[in-house]
């Protein structure tokens, strides 16, 4: 793991070049969100992730895959900024209905894998990173196309906040590993799932709508509260084979670098470590 610290302005460079330590503040601290009303804390450290993202990784004539959920609302702004201040040319593919939203809403070019299969960069959040930088994802139901994008990019990169941080996936996230199925198959995955792998399994309900969620893809999410740490990669390859999954919420060996915006203002970076 590495500590990012103190830097002056953060640009890509400045950044890259930096010693390990811890992040302080950069041009996008200036005047920030710090005495904001309502910004809570998470929030801020969900855009200090965000930017320092998008300020080291994001240059010039970029094929970007844009992540979902709350913490990429940061990056896209971030992205925003730096698209308009530095003439940049960049191509950005959604993984959600909200990420086309926030690309078009923010005046960034929005493409699709048909046009752009091949990705420089992939950003998104995450709901828990691990120490081997594995990663719970689809609190928000958007995995499957989440998955598509990163693993068509060249770097994948995440972003969260410190309540994402763990060594073991599961030690945070308490709301079981999500996991995208066919509707008419959600009965019998259900059965799959607990049968082989123990644990529970909650179809997902929607808030303000009667009935289940429905993704982006018109299927329902199963969250599988899990009852002991697995081997994920195992576990991940035997879910996907079971009839009428689409995909899970498991990222495994995906992610190069995670950004987690800390409570004291800094920036942690986890890295991945080479075999
Ligand atoms: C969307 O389905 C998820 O995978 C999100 O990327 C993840 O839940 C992180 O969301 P937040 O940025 O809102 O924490």
């Amino acid at each position: 793991m590495r500590l990012l610290g103190r830097p002056g302005p953060l640009r890509s460079t400045a950044l890259a070049a930096r010693p390990p330590g811890r992040l302080r503040a950069g041009p996008w601290r200036r005047g920030s969100s710090r005495g904001r009303l309502g910004s809570t804390m998470a929030e801020e450290a969900k855009r200090l992730a965000a930017c320092a993202a998008v300020d080291k990784h994001v240059q010039n004539n970029q094929v970007l895959g844009i992540g979902s959920g709350s913490t990429i609302v940061h990056a896209v702004h971030r992205l925003a900024e730096r698209v308009k201040e530095e003439n940049l040319t960049i191509v950005c593919i959604p993984t959600s209905f909200q990420a086309r939203q926030l690309i078009l809403q923010n005046g960034l070019t929005l493409s699709d894998l048909d046009r752009h299969p091949e990705l420089d960069v992939a950003i998104d959040g995450a709901d828990e990173v691990d120490s081997d930088l594995n990663l719970i994802k689809g609190g928000g139901g958007c995995l499957t196309q989440e998955k598509i994008v990163a693993g068509y990019a060249k770097c994948f990169i995440v972003i969260a906040d410190y309540r994402k941080k763990s060594e073991s996936l599961g030690e945070k996230w308490k709301k079981g590993i999500p996991i995208e199925v066919i509707p008419m198959a959600y009965v019998p995955v259900t059965r799959a799932l607990t049968k082989t792998f123990g644990g529970a399994v909650e179809l997902r309900m929607a808030v303000s709508k009667a009935g289940p969620v429905v993704t982006d893809n018109g299927n329902f999410i199963l969250d599988w509260k899990f009852d002991k740490v697995h081997e994920w990669g195992e576990v991940n390859t035997a879910i996907k084979m079971i009839p009428g999954v689409v995909e899970t919420g498991l990222f495994i060996n995906m992610a190069e670098v995670v950004y987690f915006g800390m409570e004291d203002g800094s920036v942690s970076v986890r890295e991945k470590q080479p075999r």
